[in-house]
């Protein structure tokens, strides 16, 4: 069974989806069941990924990570997201040469950020 917001990829075509409703089912791409994407929140590595939420001038601002993440064609933060303790979520979508850095509405309490790396995967601030 599926849980709502988890991320799961094909290892063949490179599909990756995010459960917007749950159900019984196994999720199967290219005739074969996705990946699980389980999100990591410690950074062991050179490369920093998990996503840092700071307060500049009144605004909500997540960055990827405390020293921010490459953004070059082969390797870039896709998204970052921030789900609010309401469910909202708000996902912003990357590509390469942009800054890892994102402002978001500071209107809502955030329960949790996201980011996910084209190599690395999924990471989350807790
Ligand atoms: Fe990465």
């Amino acid at each position: 069974m599926t849980k709502l917001k988890e991320i799961y990829k094909c290892q063949i075509c490179g599909n990756i989806v995010e459960v917007l409703h749950t159900g019984q089912g196994e999720l199967v791409c290219c005739g074969q069941p996705m990946d699980f994407n389980e999100q990591k929140n410690k950074d062991v590595g050179k490369e920093k990924h998990v996503p840092v939420l700071v307060e500049e001038g009144g605004k909500t601002v997540v960055k990827v990570g405390e020293e921010l993440h490459p953004m070059k064609k082969e390797h870039f933060i896709e998204w970052i997201e921030v789900i609010y303790k309401s469910g909202k979520t708000c996902r912003i979508f990357l590509k390469p040469g942009d800054e890892p850095k994102v402002e978001f509405a500071s209107s809502y309490e955030v329960a949790k950020v996201r980011e996910y790396c084209n190599i690395h995967g999924l990471w989350a601030n807790n």
